[in-house]
């Protein structure tokens, strides 16, 4: 992960970069520093343990002048979170200075090789053995700063997006990639570079998103340039117009950007539906499954790969597209799918979601499949990310920039788009009868004032959730479509609120998990007026025959579960294929609450980070 922004213009750097770490935070937090050249062409580094606001009071007071610099915020792969290990890391004779965002796998051969050179490290990072293995080059090969960086680049493996300058040249900024997000902002007279667009938006809207194994110079008063690490040929400067407003950016008077992103999702399915239900609500259109027609008609088996939260709303689209398409399904964590030898023919597709585009698990799972000849699909959120320009076709979500780690409105965009693209498909196929269409997608039309609706539970669930503040274990329990939900709901309370909580379907508890039922174990149950309804009262008897408390999700109006569960949340009947995005926004609520209660930072919950660009 880490998150990296670079400046060279006629502008302070320093603010310029404070801010676009800012932006970047969600994608690390372990520590954050900056480097800048002053005016007098001196390097300067401040790096502390922690938040940027850590680094802001630490810089405080001190040198930060200068028109070009660099600036990390870390998510830490090597070495512990500290002040040593933090970025920017620097080579021996402290006049080159390097962010980087990846892992350099053979860092440890080169270290030994360095240090039978006389070099000695301070810090535990893969990072500084890259940084010292560039000056090393450039004093035994007496070349230029601009070629030892490429030729340390063809030493290293694994992935990286770095960004160098050096003491004593303020006019020139490289930067370089391989598997991890680079952007370049283009502006006049300046030039920004950052992890994703976010740190550029205000500047520019100029964009040019580097591509693997490339390396661009940035040099004071010259035009932009950029080569290919392969064979130091100049690469083609594709410069793209941003679409990204600042208003997207802030927490718009909420507290958190979580609830923020909770309470914007009538909104943010509003866009992700746009244009997208034609003719009465009778046709679904999706362009890169309608120009894919053959692929799509012809497909042998679908396999959806995706990590964490994108993984489970796989599990809901596994369901959508096998009940209205007829194609069999297969469900895999990306990350165990890319070491898993598939066995993929041209008649297969994979398709991958991730909100980033740039889960290095998910990039890796489609570029195998590519290579074995499968047609990739990619469902994402975030706009020219990696995924999407690995795939051979896709959907965006378009619900706009998430920054609160625990994914809450792309969860509910991509199971949307899930249902679009089974309703899209099944229509060309014929495996699906016009009536259901029209009932789905009319629903789909109404779904943003359904949230809306279900929204307005959010004062109970405040209430409910100071019961539950302390409780240390939690059940999710689901079944069909709302297994996958019981799962989502289980992450988002893991993970903000440190509570441990388990997602199970809830009829397999009694295999096992129902050991766990006492009087201080309570579940959660999912159970919406749907096929399973009766199956699932049986279930919660089950857990009050043991003692045990239950909070029950459940259509309105329904009378009998409020007998038997101790605490019932109504909300909107929706078609059944539906429910997973109706039932997980008591979830998000609930989980937030019982966080915020705890006085944790959900935003960003302690060791995680937002896109995770490492294995
Ligand atoms: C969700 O709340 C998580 N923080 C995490 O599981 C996330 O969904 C996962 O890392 C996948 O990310 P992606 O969708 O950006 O690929």
């Amino acid at each position: 992960m880490c998150g990296i922004v670079g400046y060279l213009g006629h502008r302070q750097a320093y603010e310029i970069l404070i801010q676009g770490l800012h932006r970047l935070e969600y994608r690390g937090y372990d520590s954050a520093g900056v480097a800048l050249i002053n005016d007098d062409c001196n390097l300067n580094v401040y790096k502390t343990r922690g938040k940027v606001s850590n680094l802001e009071q630490s810089a405080d007071g001190k040198d930060t002048n200068g028109t070009v610099g660099i600036a990390h915020t870390r998510w830490a792969t090597h070495g512990e979170p500290n002040d040593v290990n933090a970025h920017p890391q620097l080579s021996q004779s402290r006049s080159i200075a390097l962010v980087h965002n990846g892992t350099i796998e053979n860092y440890s051969v080169l270290k030994k090789a360095l240090i039978q050179h006389g070099y000695s490290f301070e810090s535990d990072t893969d990072t500084e053995v890259l940084v010292q293995l560039i000056e090393f080059i450039k004093i035994t090969n007496g070349c230029s700063t601009l070629d030892a960086v490429t030729e340390a680049l063809h030493q290293v493996e694994g992935a990286y997006a770095i960004a160098v300058i050096e003491d004593g040249d303020p006019d020139t900024l490289i930067v370089a990639r391989k598997s991890s997000p680079l952007v370049i902002g283009v502006g006049d007279g300046e030039t920004f570079i950052a992890s994703d667009a976010t740190p550029i938006v205000g500047f520019t809207d100029k964009v040019v998103y580097l591509q693997d194994d490339e390396i661009a110079v940035i040099r004071r008063g010259k035009p932009l340039q950029v080569l290919s690490l392969k064979d130091n040929k100049p690469s083609k400067i594709n410069i793209q117009t941003l679409k990204l407003s600042l208003a997207q950016l802030e927490k718009g008077g909420y507290d958190t950007f979580m609830l923020k992103e909770i309470f914007e999702q009538p909104a943010t399915l509003r866009d992700c539906l746009r244009g997208r239900i034609v003719d009465d609500c009778n046709r679904v259109v999706l362009s890169g499954v309608e120009i894919n027609k053959d692929k799509f008609l012809n497909a042998r088996r679908i396999v959806l790969v995706a990590c964490g939260t994108s993984w489970h709303a796989a599990l809901i689209g596994k369901r959508l597209i096998q009940e209205m398409c007829g194609i069999p399904v297969e469900v895999e964590y990306a990350s165990e799918f890319r070491y898993s030898n598939p066995c993929l023919t041209k008649d297969d597709i994979v398709i991958s979601i991730s909100q980033s585009g740039e889960t290095a698990d998910t990039l890796a799972a489609i570029q195998l499949a590519r290579e074995k000849g499968a047609f990739v699909y990619g469902i994402c959120n975030v706009v020219g990310a990696s995924i999407p320009r690995n795939t051979d076709s896709g959907t965006y979500i378009h619900v706009g920039p998430e920054i609160g780690v625990a994914s809450t409105k792309a969860f509910t965009g991509q199971v949307t788009v899930l249902v679009l693209l089974a309703l899209c498909v099944g229509q060309l196929r014929g495996t699906i009868l016009p009536q259901t269409v029209h009932d789905v997608a009319k629903a789909l039309t109404e779904l943003p004032e359904t949230i809306e609706k279900t929204l307005r539970l959010d004062s109970k669930i405040q209430e409910l959730s100071r019961i539950f503040t302390y409780a240390h274990n939690f059940l999710y329990l689901g079944r069909g479509y709302n297994y996958p939900t019981a799962l989502e709901g289980a992450l988002k309370l893991k993970e903000i609120s440190y509570i441990h909580a388990e997602g199970y379907p809830a009829a397999e508890m009694k295999h096992g998990p129902i050991a766990l039922i006492d009087h201080e174990m309570p579940s959660v149950i999912i159970a919406p007026s749907d096929s399973l309804y009766d199956k699932i009262i049986s279930n919660v008897q089950q857990v009050k025959a043991r003692g045990g408390s239950v909070i029950a999700i459940v259509s309105k109006g329904n009378r009998a579960m409020a007998d038997i569960a101790d605490y019932c949340l109504e909300i909107p009947e929706v078609p059944e294929c539906l429910s997973p995005i109706v039932a997980s926004i008591p979830l998000q609520l609930l989980a937030y609450h019982i966080a915020v209660n705890k006085g944790k930072n959900v935003d960003m919950p302690r060791n995680l980070a937002k896109s995770v660009t490492v294995e």
